[in-house]
């Protein structure tokens, strides 16, 4: 269990003072000059080290991710993209360091910035964040008053800019390189990959695009070494990581956490245990509405972080988990997610835009049993038509929950399936 003294984010309920003063106070902003005076490749190693994957969802090596970028400049600016249009359905925890302590957003950014030689941060904050926006506003201000970022930011002699774009309300506009279009003014749809926004991001310039927490963490991480980063969580699941869990837990929260204990113990210390107690427990969706879920059975000794839940063929994501007692009627949970999928759909590659579409429709029948019981074959075939198919990530997480209903709750489909033709209609979809 983290101990206090090893937490990153010291204001995330917004006890204390998130201003420059406060974020100083409880260690913000201590030795920066310092850090950058090191240089890019130092920078860069340390991150390696530290062993820190993206805090966003898919979890890529961050350290790796800003040595994609180039060395020497073309003659193009470079440019850092921080993805804060936080819309994974459950996922809240970037709002928590937006709103409660937005100076660690700011200090990483600078940091990042100059070590993938870029000129500017643009911060693209999702349109319902109306109060985070003007707390990251605030303290973008103050950072430049004080001359922590602009000209000769912290007086190293390098011009760093900070800018704040607010989305509007598009679950694509998350997918990296259809925020890079929304920025540029365009429609948010995806761009195919290659070329990576290294190479072609932002304006057709060097761009690393990475999410709210995996910046906000970089400075304390250089200052206390990568060494004490790496000491929580198993090999490849370093670090602390902010996670959340709603649903059916006694006291939905966010918190601060280290990789790597098991979900159970997360549940009971964090969460207050399941409603009705560990017998109780159904199901769960561990990071994120694209994570396929897991039943039960499969949570004894699961272990929550990336190396697990990829084992174990669902996802750790985001780490903001989704808790499911045995009210939940999982198929019909899931035929929501599909709706979901479809309607964000951004429609530009048919498996996406006709397979979401497909998907759905013969939920609407399982999740009413009005199906045939080679139906659930059918769309298990349908997802794998979509799933590797398109051109980003939202074809896959849209086949991915499907796949995980048939593999763990088949029994479910079918028996309402049968129960329909008997007549034999069950409390779970009498209510629909
Ligand atoms: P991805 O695995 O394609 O890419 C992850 C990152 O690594 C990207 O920045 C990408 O540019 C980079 N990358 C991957 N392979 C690379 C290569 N060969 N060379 C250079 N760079 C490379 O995943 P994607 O599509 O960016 O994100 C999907 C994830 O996003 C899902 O796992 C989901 O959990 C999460 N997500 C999070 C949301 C949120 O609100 N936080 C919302 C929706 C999805
Ligand atoms: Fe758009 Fe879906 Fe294709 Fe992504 S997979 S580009 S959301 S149609």
């Amino acid at each position: 269990m983290l101990k206090d003294q090893d937490r990153i984010f010291t204001n995330l309920y917004g006890m204390n003072d998130r201003s420059l003063a406060g974020a100083m106070k409880r260690g913000h902003w201590d030795g920066t000059a310092g850090i950058l005076a090191n240089g890019r490749d130092w920078i860069i190693d340390q991150m390696k080290a530290s062993g820190l994957r993206g805090r966003g969802g898919a979890g890529f090596p961050t350290g790796l991710k800003w040595s994609f970028m180039p060395k020497e400049s073309d003659g193009r600016p470079a440019y850092l993209v921080i993805n804060a249009d936080e819309s994974e359905p459950a996922t809240c925890k970037d709002r928590e360091i937006m709103r409660h302590d937005p100076h660690t957003l700011i200090e990483g950014a600078l940091i990042a910035g100059f070590a993938m030689g870029a000129c500017a941060a643009y911060i693209y904050i999702r349109g319902e964040y109306i109060r985070e926006r003007e707390a990251l506003q605030a303290a973008i201000d103050e950072a430049y008053d004080a001359g922590l970022i602009g000209r000769n930011a912290c007086k190293s002699g390098y011009d760093f800019d900070v800018y704040l774009h607010h989305g509007a309300g598009a679950y694509i506009c998350g997918e990296e390189t259809a925020l890079l279009e929304s920025l540029e003014g365009k429609k948010g749809m995806p761009r195919m990959k290659p070329p990576f926004p290294a190479g072609a991001g932002l304006y057709g310039c060097p761009t690393t695009v990475n999410n709210v927490e995996s910046i906000a963490v970089v400075a304390t991480i250089l200052r206390r070494g990568p060494e004490w980063f790496a000491s929580f969580g198993r090999p490849n699941n370093a670090g602390t990581k902010l996670m959340a869990l709603t649903g059916h837990v006694n006291t939905p929260c966010v918190f601060e956490e280290e990789m790597s204990l098991s979900v159970r113990e997360i549940i009971e210390k964090h969460g207050g245990g399941i409603r009705g107690g560990w017998d109780n427990l159904k199901a769960i969706i561990p990071g994120g509405a694209s994570c396929p879920v897991l039943p039960k059975e499969k949570l004894e000794d699961a272990i929550f972080d990336f190396d697990w839940m990829r084992e174990n063929q669902s996802s750790f994501g985001t780490g903001c988990m989704i808790v499911m007692d045995n009210s939940v009627d999982v198929v019909k949970a899931v035929w929501r997610l599909a709706s979901f999928f479809k309607h964000e759909s951004c429609g530009q590659c048919t498996p996406c835009r006709e397979g979401t579409g497909w998907m759905m429709r013969v939920m609407d029948r399982l999740v009413t049993g009005d199906a045939e019981i080679e139906e659930i074959d059918m769309l298990l075939d349908v997802t794998k038509q979509v799933e590797g198919h398109t051109i980003c990530a939202l074809g896959d997480a849209a086949a991915w929950p499907i796949q995980g209903l048939i593999r763990h709750f088949r029994d479910d489909i079918e028996d309402r399936i049968k129960a329909k033709k008997t007549g034999r209609v069950t409390a779970a979809f009498a209510a629909e």
